[in-house]
Protein backbone atom coordinates (compact mmCIF):
# COMPACT_ATOMS: atom_id res chain seq x y z
CA UNK A 1 0.00 0.00 0.00
CA UNK A 2 2.55 2.81 -0.54
CA UNK A 3 3.66 4.85 -3.64
CA UNK A 4 4.10 3.43 -6.35
CA UNK A 5 5.16 5.37 -10.18
CA UNK A 6 4.31 2.22 -12.17
CA UNK A 7 0.52 2.96 -11.09
CA UNK A 8 -1.80 4.63 -13.06
CA UNK A 9 -5.27 5.63 -11.46
CA UNK A 10 -7.95 6.62 -13.37
CA UNK A 11 -11.42 8.27 -12.21
CA UNK A 12 -14.41 8.28 -14.46
CA UNK A 13 -17.21 10.74 -13.06
CA UNK A 14 -19.56 10.02 -15.08
CA UNK A 15 -23.95 10.78 -14.76
CA UNK A 16 -24.88 6.91 -14.72
CA UNK A 17 -22.13 5.44 -12.90
CA UNK A 18 -18.47 6.47 -11.30
CA UNK A 19 -15.69 3.77 -12.10
CA UNK A 20 -12.64 4.18 -10.30
CA UNK A 21 -9.34 1.93 -12.61
CA UNK A 22 -5.99 1.09 -10.70
CA UNK A 23 -3.65 -0.19 -13.57
CA UNK A 24 0.15 -1.22 -13.47
CA UNK A 25 2.81 -0.47 -16.03
CA UNK A 26 4.59 -4.07 -16.16
CA UNK A 27 6.75 -4.98 -19.28
CA UNK A 28 6.16 -2.46 -21.41
CA UNK A 29 2.04 -2.94 -21.54
CA UNK A 30 -0.55 -1.62 -18.74
CA UNK A 31 -2.03 -4.34 -16.46
CA UNK A 32 -5.32 -3.40 -14.63
CA UNK A 33 -5.48 -4.41 -11.12
CA UNK A 34 -8.25 -3.01 -9.74
CA UNK A 35 -11.56 -1.40 -11.07
CA UNK A 36 -14.07 -0.30 -8.55
CA UNK A 37 -18.06 1.28 -10.05
CA UNK A 38 -20.84 2.94 -7.89
CA UNK A 39 -23.88 4.33 -9.28
CA UNK A 40 -23.87 8.31 -9.68
CA UNK A 41 -26.75 10.17 -8.91
CA UNK A 42 -24.72 13.65 -8.45
CA UNK A 43 -24.33 14.68 -12.21
CA UNK A 44 -26.99 16.34 -14.66
CA UNK A 45 -25.24 16.07 -18.07
CA UNK A 46 -22.26 15.18 -17.16
CA UNK A 47 -21.73 18.25 -14.78
CA UNK A 48 -21.42 17.92 -10.92
CA UNK A 49 -25.13 19.80 -9.38
CA UNK A 50 -24.70 17.50 -6.30
CA UNK A 51 -21.80 17.66 -4.69
CA UNK A 52 -22.28 15.18 -1.58
CA UNK A 53 -23.73 12.96 -3.53
CA UNK A 54 -21.03 12.77 -5.77
CA UNK A 55 -18.58 12.84 -3.40
CA UNK A 56 -20.25 9.36 -1.90
CA UNK A 57 -20.10 7.72 -5.31
CA UNK A 58 -16.16 8.21 -5.22
CA UNK A 59 -15.46 7.46 -2.08
CA UNK A 60 -17.39 4.17 -3.32
CA UNK A 61 -15.88 3.34 -5.97
CA UNK A 62 -12.11 4.59 -5.24
CA UNK A 63 -12.59 1.90 -2.03
CA UNK A 64 -13.88 -1.18 -4.38
CA UNK A 65 -10.94 -0.24 -6.71
CA UNK A 66 -8.12 -0.52 -4.04
CA UNK A 67 -9.51 -2.97 -2.09
CA UNK A 68 -9.36 -5.17 -5.91
CA UNK A 69 -5.78 -3.89 -6.58
CA UNK A 70 -4.62 -4.03 -2.95
CA UNK A 71 -2.99 -0.81 -3.13
CA UNK A 72 -4.29 3.34 -1.65
CA UNK A 73 -5.16 5.59 -4.28
CA UNK A 74 -3.28 8.83 -3.67
CA UNK A 75 -4.18 10.84 -6.97
CA UNK A 76 -6.24 10.29 -10.17
CA UNK A 77 -6.44 11.09 -13.44
CA UNK A 78 -10.02 13.32 -13.49
CA UNK A 79 -12.20 12.99 -17.17
CA UNK A 80 -14.92 16.04 -17.70
CA UNK A 81 -17.90 16.27 -19.81
CA UNK A 82 -20.30 18.55 -20.11
CA UNK A 83 -21.82 21.08 -22.70
CA UNK A 84 -20.02 23.57 -21.25
CA UNK A 85 -17.01 22.40 -22.76
CA UNK A 86 -15.27 24.29 -25.82
CA UNK A 87 -13.23 22.99 -28.67
CA UNK A 88 -11.81 25.27 -31.33
CA UNK A 89 -8.69 25.62 -33.73
CA UNK A 90 -6.01 28.42 -32.93
CA UNK A 91 -2.79 29.54 -34.41
CA UNK A 92 0.29 30.51 -32.47
CA UNK A 93 3.70 32.74 -33.72
CA UNK A 94 6.96 33.36 -32.06
CA UNK A 95 10.24 33.52 -33.20
CA UNK A 96 12.70 30.67 -32.82
CA UNK A 97 15.82 31.59 -30.12
CA UNK A 98 18.58 30.16 -31.34
CA UNK A 99 17.69 29.80 -35.20
CA UNK A 100 17.23 25.88 -34.43
CA UNK A 101 14.01 24.25 -32.88
CA UNK A 102 14.19 23.74 -29.81
CA UNK A 103 11.20 22.24 -26.89
CA UNK A 104 11.55 25.81 -25.36
CA UNK A 105 10.28 26.96 -28.82
CA UNK A 106 7.42 24.69 -28.82
CA UNK A 107 6.07 25.12 -24.96
CA UNK A 108 6.52 28.99 -26.35
CA UNK A 109 4.47 28.69 -29.21
CA UNK A 110 1.40 26.58 -27.68
CA UNK A 111 1.61 29.44 -24.87
CA UNK A 112 1.03 31.75 -27.46
CA UNK A 113 -1.57 29.66 -29.46
CA UNK A 114 -3.48 29.39 -26.05
CA UNK A 115 -3.63 32.85 -25.11
CA UNK A 116 -6.07 33.49 -28.05
CA UNK A 117 -9.90 33.89 -27.89
CA UNK A 118 -10.53 32.12 -24.19
CA UNK A 119 -14.50 32.41 -23.23
CA UNK A 120 -15.01 34.04 -20.34
CA UNK A 121 -14.70 32.24 -16.90
CA UNK A 122 -13.29 29.53 -18.87
CA UNK A 123 -9.82 27.69 -17.76
CA UNK A 124 -7.88 25.44 -20.96
CA UNK A 125 -8.02 21.78 -20.59
CA UNK A 126 -6.12 20.67 -23.21
CA UNK A 127 -3.75 22.58 -26.41
CA UNK A 128 -3.53 19.84 -28.52
CA UNK A 129 -0.99 20.17 -31.78
CA UNK A 130 -1.95 19.64 -35.04
CA UNK A 131 0.75 20.94 -36.97
CA UNK A 132 4.28 23.51 -37.33
CA UNK A 133 5.53 25.33 -39.81
CA UNK A 134 8.73 26.39 -39.40
CA UNK A 135 9.42 29.67 -42.00
CA UNK A 136 7.31 28.49 -45.30
CA UNK A 137 7.78 24.93 -44.86
CA UNK A 138 4.57 23.41 -43.43
CA UNK A 139 2.72 20.31 -41.94
CA UNK A 140 5.88 19.42 -39.63
CA UNK A 141 4.82 17.16 -37.09
CA UNK A 142 8.03 17.43 -34.81
CA UNK A 143 9.72 20.81 -35.42
CA UNK A 144 12.44 19.83 -32.88
CA UNK A 145 16.45 20.43 -34.41
CA UNK A 146 15.06 22.44 -37.62
CA UNK A 147 16.65 25.61 -38.19
CA UNK A 148 14.24 29.06 -38.93
CA UNK A 149 13.20 32.26 -37.73
CA UNK A 150 9.56 31.68 -36.93
CA UNK A 151 7.47 28.95 -35.47
CA UNK A 152 3.95 28.35 -36.29
CA UNK A 153 1.34 26.07 -34.70
CA UNK A 154 -2.09 25.40 -35.13
CA UNK A 155 -3.22 23.77 -32.27
CA UNK A 156 -7.17 22.38 -30.67
CA UNK A 157 -7.80 24.16 -27.74
CA UNK A 158 -10.23 22.15 -25.48
CA UNK A 159 -11.37 24.53 -22.44
CA UNK A 160 -14.03 24.04 -19.61
CA UNK A 161 -16.17 25.84 -17.12
CA UNK A 162 -13.81 26.97 -14.48
CA UNK A 163 -16.70 26.51 -12.19
CA UNK A 164 -17.44 22.81 -13.76
CA UNK A 165 -13.65 21.75 -13.21
CA UNK A 166 -13.48 23.19 -9.87
CA UNK A 167 -16.70 21.27 -9.01
CA UNK A 168 -15.37 18.24 -10.22
CA UNK A 169 -11.86 19.04 -8.47
CA UNK A 170 -13.49 19.54 -5.25
CA UNK A 171 -15.54 16.32 -5.15
CA UNK A 172 -12.33 14.27 -5.97
CA UNK A 173 -10.25 16.01 -3.08
CA UNK A 174 -13.50 15.94 -0.74
CA UNK A 175 -12.91 12.18 -1.06
CA UNK A 176 -9.14 12.40 -0.22
CA UNK A 177 -7.58 12.29 -3.46
CA UNK A 178 -5.65 14.80 -5.33
CA UNK A 179 -6.10 15.55 -9.05
CA UNK A 180 -3.12 14.98 -11.26
CA UNK A 181 -4.88 15.80 -14.32
CA UNK A 182 -8.06 16.83 -16.01
CA UNK A 183 -8.96 14.82 -19.48
CA UNK A 184 -12.06 15.55 -21.82
CA UNK A 185 -14.05 12.26 -21.57
CA UNK A 186 -13.68 11.93 -25.33
CA UNK A 187 -10.29 12.29 -25.36
CA UNK A 188 -9.75 9.46 -22.98
CA UNK A 189 -12.03 7.18 -24.55
CA UNK A 190 -10.36 7.14 -27.85
CA UNK A 191 -7.69 6.42 -26.13
CA UNK A 192 -8.93 3.10 -24.90
CA UNK A 193 -11.17 2.42 -28.28
CA UNK A 194 -9.25 3.28 -31.58
CA UNK A 195 -6.24 2.43 -33.34
CA UNK A 196 -3.30 4.27 -34.49
CA UNK A 197 -4.31 3.54 -38.19
CA UNK A 198 -8.08 4.75 -37.51
CA UNK A 199 -6.41 8.02 -36.63
CA UNK A 200 -4.18 8.07 -39.07
CA UNK A 201 -7.17 7.66 -41.89
CA UNK A 202 -9.42 9.43 -40.23
CA UNK A 203 -12.51 8.60 -37.25
CA UNK A 204 -15.15 9.76 -35.39
CA UNK A 205 -15.23 8.58 -32.14
CA UNK A 206 -18.39 8.71 -30.76
CA UNK A 207 -19.35 8.37 -26.81
CA UNK A 208 -22.94 7.69 -25.38
CA UNK A 209 -23.19 8.01 -21.87
CA UNK A 210 -25.98 8.49 -19.98
CA UNK A 211 -25.75 12.27 -19.69
CA UNK A 212 -24.02 13.49 -22.66
CA UNK A 213 -22.30 12.09 -26.01
CA UNK A 214 -18.84 13.01 -26.18
CA UNK A 215 -17.33 13.54 -29.89
CA UNK A 216 -13.69 13.89 -31.07
CA UNK A 217 -12.38 13.52 -34.85
CA UNK A 218 -9.50 12.37 -35.50
CA UNK A 219 -7.15 12.83 -38.87
CA UNK A 220 -3.50 12.99 -39.87
CA UNK A 221 -2.95 11.14 -36.12
CA UNK A 222 -4.37 14.00 -34.41
CA UNK A 223 -7.21 15.73 -33.03
CA UNK A 224 -8.74 17.73 -35.24
CA UNK A 225 -12.49 18.52 -33.45
CA UNK A 226 -14.42 17.87 -30.46
CA UNK A 227 -17.77 18.98 -29.18
CA UNK A 228 -20.65 17.63 -26.48
CA UNK A 229 -24.14 16.89 -27.08
CA UNK A 230 -26.28 16.98 -23.87
CA UNK A 231 -28.37 13.67 -24.59
CA UNK A 232 -27.45 10.12 -24.33
CA UNK A 233 -29.18 6.69 -23.13
CA UNK A 234 -30.96 8.88 -19.86
CA UNK A 235 -33.42 10.76 -22.63
CA UNK A 236 -33.47 7.34 -24.44
CA UNK A 237 -35.06 6.08 -21.11
CA UNK A 238 -37.20 9.08 -20.65
CA UNK A 239 -39.24 8.66 -24.03
CA UNK A 240 -39.53 5.12 -23.38
CA UNK A 241 -40.74 6.61 -19.73
CA UNK A 242 -43.03 8.97 -22.17
CA UNK A 243 -44.28 6.79 -24.27
CA UNK A 244 -45.04 3.48 -22.82
CA UNK A 245 -46.35 5.23 -19.66
CA UNK A 246 -44.03 3.60 -17.41
CA UNK A 247 -41.57 5.22 -14.37
CA UNK A 248 -38.45 5.51 -15.42
CA UNK A 249 -36.85 2.91 -13.33
CA UNK A 250 -39.40 0.49 -15.37
CA UNK A 251 -38.66 1.92 -18.26
CA UNK A 252 -34.98 1.71 -18.18
CA UNK A 253 -35.01 -2.25 -17.44
CA UNK A 254 -37.41 -2.48 -20.95
CA UNK A 255 -34.80 -0.76 -22.99
CA UNK A 256 -32.16 -2.95 -21.31
CA UNK A 257 -33.87 -6.17 -21.89
CA UNK A 258 -36.12 -5.39 -25.24
CA UNK A 259 -34.88 -2.04 -26.83
CA UNK A 260 -33.47 -1.93 -30.82
CA UNK A 261 -32.41 1.13 -32.27
CA UNK A 262 -34.60 0.72 -35.44
CA UNK A 263 -37.95 -0.08 -35.68
CA UNK A 264 -37.72 -2.72 -38.68
CA UNK A 265 -35.41 -5.04 -36.51
CA UNK A 266 -38.80 -6.19 -34.47
CA UNK A 267 -41.42 -8.60 -36.08
CA UNK A 268 -44.69 -6.94 -37.00
CA UNK A 269 -46.70 -8.94 -34.17
CA UNK A 270 -43.92 -8.82 -31.80
CA UNK A 271 -45.34 -8.20 -28.50
CA UNK A 272 -43.69 -7.27 -25.29
CA UNK A 273 -44.55 -7.42 -21.52
CA UNK A 274 -44.63 -4.50 -19.49
CA UNK A 275 -44.97 -3.89 -15.84
CA UNK A 276 -48.37 -2.13 -14.97
CA UNK A 277 -47.54 0.35 -11.99
CA UNK A 278 -49.94 1.41 -8.81
CA UNK A 279 -51.41 -2.32 -8.64
CA UNK A 280 -52.49 -2.44 -12.31
CA UNK A 281 -51.80 -5.50 -14.46
CA UNK A 282 -49.05 -5.96 -16.69
CA UNK A 283 -49.56 -4.22 -20.31
CA UNK A 284 -48.62 -5.67 -23.67
CA UNK A 285 -47.25 -3.37 -26.19
CA UNK A 286 -46.17 -3.94 -29.74
CA UNK A 287 -41.86 -3.92 -29.73
CA UNK A 288 -41.80 -1.86 -33.19
CA UNK A 289 -43.72 0.88 -30.85
CA UNK A 290 -41.04 0.95 -28.28
CA UNK A 291 -38.32 0.46 -31.34
CA UNK A 292 -40.41 3.53 -33.09
CA UNK A 293 -39.90 5.68 -29.53
CA UNK A 294 -35.72 4.65 -29.30
CA UNK A 295 -35.14 4.95 -32.88
CA UNK A 296 -36.44 8.57 -33.02
CA UNK A 297 -34.49 9.72 -30.43
CA UNK A 298 -31.18 7.92 -31.49
CA UNK A 299 -31.90 9.18 -34.68
CA UNK A 300 -31.86 12.68 -33.21
CA UNK A 301 -28.61 12.89 -31.95
CA UNK A 302 -26.78 11.18 -34.80
CA UNK A 303 -28.01 13.70 -37.33
CA UNK A 304 -26.83 16.78 -34.81
CA UNK A 305 -23.80 14.86 -34.91
CA UNK A 306 -23.57 15.02 -38.71
CA UNK A 307 -24.80 18.24 -39.30
CA UNK A 308 -21.88 19.46 -36.77
CA UNK A 309 -19.60 17.64 -38.74
CA UNK A 310 -20.58 19.08 -42.13
CA UNK A 311 -20.59 22.59 -40.48
CA UNK A 312 -16.80 21.95 -39.78
CA UNK A 313 -16.54 20.44 -43.38
CA UNK A 314 -15.01 16.94 -41.57
CA UNK A 315 -17.40 14.74 -43.23
CA UNK A 316 -14.69 13.99 -46.32
CA UNK A 317 -11.98 13.49 -43.24
CA UNK A 318 -13.46 10.64 -41.62
CA UNK A 319 -11.98 7.75 -43.88
CA UNK A 320 -12.08 4.88 -42.12
CA UNK A 321 -15.91 5.69 -40.29
CA UNK A 322 -17.37 5.75 -36.91
CA UNK A 323 -16.87 4.32 -33.46
CA UNK A 324 -19.60 4.43 -31.10
CA UNK A 325 -18.90 4.06 -27.78
CA UNK A 326 -20.43 4.39 -23.50
CA UNK A 327 -22.97 2.10 -22.81
CA UNK A 328 -26.03 3.50 -24.83
CA UNK A 329 -23.89 2.17 -28.01
CA UNK A 330 -24.58 -1.25 -26.34
CA UNK A 331 -28.18 -1.00 -28.06
CA UNK A 332 -29.16 -3.46 -30.85
CA UNK A 333 -29.32 -1.87 -33.99
CA UNK A 334 -27.30 1.46 -32.52
CA UNK A 335 -24.28 0.84 -35.43
CA UNK A 336 -26.68 -0.21 -38.24
CA UNK A 337 -28.75 2.91 -37.35
CA UNK A 338 -25.65 5.04 -37.29
CA UNK A 339 -24.07 3.73 -40.37
CA UNK A 340 -27.26 4.75 -42.21
CA UNK A 341 -27.18 8.24 -41.44
CA UNK A 342 -23.30 8.94 -41.36
CA UNK A 343 -23.26 7.21 -44.73
CA UNK A 344 -20.37 5.43 -43.48
CA UNK A 345 -19.19 2.25 -41.89
CA UNK A 346 -19.74 2.25 -38.25
CA UNK A 347 -18.07 -0.07 -34.82
CA UNK A 348 -18.72 -0.30 -31.54
CA UNK A 349 -15.96 0.31 -29.46
CA UNK A 350 -14.77 -1.72 -26.75
CA UNK A 351 -11.63 -1.06 -24.81
CA UNK A 352 -8.59 -2.41 -26.53
CA UNK A 353 -4.73 -3.14 -25.76
CA UNK A 354 -4.67 -3.45 -22.23
CA UNK A 355 -3.81 -6.48 -19.89
CA UNK A 356 -5.03 -7.63 -16.45
CA UNK A 357 -9.39 -7.94 -15.67
CA UNK A 358 -10.06 -7.69 -19.07
CA UNK A 359 -13.12 -9.61 -18.50
CA UNK A 360 -14.29 -6.95 -15.70
CA UNK A 361 -13.86 -3.91 -18.20
CA UNK A 362 -14.67 -5.47 -21.70
CA UNK A 363 -17.78 -3.40 -22.49
CA UNK A 364 -17.99 0.31 -24.04
CA UNK A 365 -19.18 1.62 -20.29
CA UNK A 366 -15.65 1.45 -19.66
CA UNK A 367 -14.04 3.20 -22.39
CA UNK A 368 -13.10 6.36 -20.28
CA UNK A 369 -11.97 5.18 -17.14
CA UNK A 370 -9.46 2.58 -19.26
CA UNK A 371 -8.61 5.57 -21.74
CA UNK A 372 -7.60 7.65 -18.51
CA UNK A 373 -5.20 5.50 -17.35
CA UNK A 374 -4.16 4.95 -20.59
CA UNK A 375 -3.32 8.61 -21.52
CA UNK A 376 -1.62 8.75 -17.54
CA UNK A 377 0.22 5.70 -18.71
CA UNK A 378 1.32 7.39 -22.17
CA UNK A 379 1.96 10.98 -20.86
CA UNK A 380 3.10 10.44 -17.52
CA UNK A 381 2.11 10.90 -14.04
CA UNK A 382 4.22 13.59 -13.54
CA UNK A 383 3.58 15.46 -16.41
CA UNK A 384 0.63 16.12 -14.93
CA UNK A 385 -0.62 19.69 -13.57
CA UNK A 386 -0.28 19.82 -9.67
CA UNK A 387 -1.99 22.44 -8.71
CA UNK A 388 -5.07 20.52 -8.40
CA UNK A 389 -4.42 18.93 -5.10
CA UNK A 390 -6.32 18.46 -2.02
CA UNK A 391 -3.91 19.84 0.34
CA UNK A 392 -4.76 23.50 0.74
CA UNK A 393 -2.60 26.42 0.18
CA UNK A 394 -0.47 24.28 -3.01
CA UNK A 395 -2.89 25.25 -5.37
CA UNK A 396 -2.10 28.93 -5.25
CA UNK A 397 1.63 28.68 -4.76
CA UNK A 398 2.03 26.01 -7.55
CA UNK A 399 0.08 28.39 -9.92
CA UNK A 400 2.52 31.52 -8.60
CA UNK A 401 5.19 29.50 -9.60
CA UNK A 402 4.17 28.57 -12.81
CA UNK A 403 2.87 32.06 -13.64
CA UNK A 404 6.95 32.78 -13.20
CA UNK A 405 8.55 30.36 -14.86
CA UNK A 406 6.38 31.69 -17.86
CA UNK A 407 7.19 34.86 -17.50
CA UNK A 408 10.70 34.19 -17.28
CA UNK A 409 10.89 31.90 -20.21
CA UNK A 410 9.00 34.91 -22.18
CA UNK A 411 11.70 37.95 -21.65
CA UNK A 412 14.51 35.70 -21.32
N1 LIG B 1 -27.55 -2.97 -23.14
C1 LIG B 1 -27.86 -1.69 -23.21
N2 LIG B 1 -28.74 -1.23 -24.12
C2 LIG B 1 -29.06 0.08 -24.17
N3 LIG B 1 -28.56 1.02 -23.37
C3 LIG B 1 -27.69 0.63 -22.44
C4 LIG B 1 -27.29 -0.73 -22.30
N4 LIG B 1 -26.40 -0.80 -21.27
C5 LIG B 1 -26.27 0.46 -20.80
N5 LIG B 1 -27.04 1.32 -21.50
C6 LIG B 1 -27.21 2.76 -21.27
O1 LIG B 1 -25.95 3.37 -21.17
C7 LIG B 1 -26.03 4.55 -20.38
C8 LIG B 1 -24.86 4.61 -19.45
O2 LIG B 1 -23.69 4.63 -20.20
P1 LIG B 1 -22.29 5.05 -19.55
O3 LIG B 1 -21.99 4.16 -18.41
O4 LIG B 1 -21.31 5.09 -20.66
O5 LIG B 1 -22.68 6.51 -19.04
P2 LIG B 1 -21.95 7.49 -18.00
O6 LIG B 1 -20.48 7.45 -18.25
O7 LIG B 1 -22.40 7.20 -16.61
O8 LIG B 1 -22.57 8.90 -18.41
P3 LIG B 1 -21.93 10.21 -19.13
O9 LIG B 1 -20.67 9.77 -19.82
O10 LIG B 1 -22.98 10.66 -20.07
O11 LIG B 1 -21.72 11.20 -18.05
C9 LIG B 1 -27.36 4.49 -19.64
O12 LIG B 1 -28.25 5.46 -20.17
C10 LIG B 1 -27.86 3.08 -19.93
O13 LIG B 1 -29.25 3.03 -20.06
MG1 LIG C 1 -19.24 8.43 -19.61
Amino acid sequence: MEKNDNIFVGLDIGTTKVCAIVAEAKNDSLEIIGVGTSSSTGLKNGVVVNIENTVESIIKAVEDAELMAGYQIQSAIVGIAGSHIRGFSSRGIVAVKSREVAQQDIDRVLSAAKTMSIPMDHEVIHVIPQGFAVDEQDEIKNPIGMSGLRLEASVHIVTASSIAAQNIVKCVNKAGIDVSEIVLEQIASSEAVLTEDEKELGVALIDIGGGTTDIAIFYGGNIAHTFVIPKGGQSVTGDVSKGTTTIPQEAEKIKIRFGIAKESLAGKDEIIEIPGFGGRPPRPISRQLLGNIIEQRMAEIFTWIRKNIEKNGLESKILSGYVITGGAALIDGGAELASEIFNAPVRIGFPLNVGGLTDVISSPMYSTAVGLVKYAYKNGNEKSRKYYSSKKGENLITAIKNWFSDIIDYFF
